[in-house]
């Protein structure tokens, strides 16, 4: 069967970049915290990875607050990436493109160890096998004492639970069209084009199977001990905001677990 809009990271980057602060919820508090827990306001250099980068958001935060970071966008979206180099133009020769699928070797662009790895609501879209095989390269790219944080749409302990998450959702993205300035709101129905779709794969299919592009939401539990099989310390869910967990963990210095 012929996937649910699997074509939608290539037709849809504006209208996100515009009105996915107010449309995902807890979206710019996710991000600040992790900003927070990794480096407050002290830490100025650092190299920062962004998988799933989108249109840049996180990474504009991140290098207006820490003035020598360097960025690197991952995505394998064109259309997003004409979108986030214009977010992004006055960091230039701050950040570094790259055009790729997480599957593909986006580590041999990053110079170096990473300090940060950080990624939001891409993470999910990957199988559970892909998941873990790239938590344990973002392990290997990281420098001793760097962070890894993955944002995403994860299942919580329970079915009724993650259920109303999801409806939680759905009925934040209802409330807000009455919110939403005249000027964006051709952005939120095309938005809402695509939520409409995200809302039918996940919440009326919820008991169909999922495939590689889908939403394979899984538990935060799950994804926490991957994360301290592999070898981070201090894994753990750090923010948890209905659907969307920050899990992350710090790459120890030294051998100890
Ligand atoms: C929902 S958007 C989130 C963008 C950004 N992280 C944010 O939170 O604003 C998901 C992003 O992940 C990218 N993405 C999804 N699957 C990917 C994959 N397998 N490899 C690379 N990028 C992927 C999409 O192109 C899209 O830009």
């Amino acid at each position: 069967m012929e996937q649910i809009d699997r074509h939608r990271f290539f037709t849809m980057a504006e209208a996100y970049d515009r009105v996915c602060q107010r449309l995902v919820p807890g979206y710019d508090f996710l991000q600040d915290e992790v900003l927070r827990i990794t480096g407050g306001n002290e830490k100025t250099d650092a190299t920062i990875v962004d998988l799933g980068a989108g249109s840049g958001i996180f990474l504009e935060k991140a290098l207006s607050r820490w003035p020598d970071a360097k960025a690197h966008w991952v995505d394998y979206s064109e259309d997003f990436l004409s979108v986030a180099r214009q977010r992004l133009a006055r960091f230039d020769g701050r950040v570094v493109y790259t055009q790729a699928s997480f599957e593909d070797d986006w580590e041999s662009q990053v110079e170096g160890q990473a300090d940060l790895i950080f990624s939001m609501s891409a993470i999910h879209h990957l199988e559970n096998a892909d998941k873990q095989r790239l938590y344990q390269r973002c392990f290997d790219k990281l420098a001793p004492g760097g962070w890894l944080f993955n944002v995403d749409e994860m299942k919580t302990l329970r079915q009724d639970g993650y259920l109303a998450n999801m409806r939680f959702w759905v009925g934040h993205v209802q409330e807000t069209r009455g919110k939403i300035a005249e000027e964006h709101v051709p952005y939120y129905e095309k938005w809402r084009s695509h939520f409409d779709n995200w809302e039918l794969r996940n919440v009326v299919n919820v008991d169909v199977p999922k495939t590689k592009g889908d939403d394979i939401h899984e538990h935060f539990t799950t994804q926490v001990n991957w994360l301290h099989e592999i070898g981070f310390a201090n894994a753990d869910v750090y923010i948890k905001y209905y659907l969307w967990c920050a899990v992350g963990g710090r790459k120890p210095h030294g051998k100890q677990k």
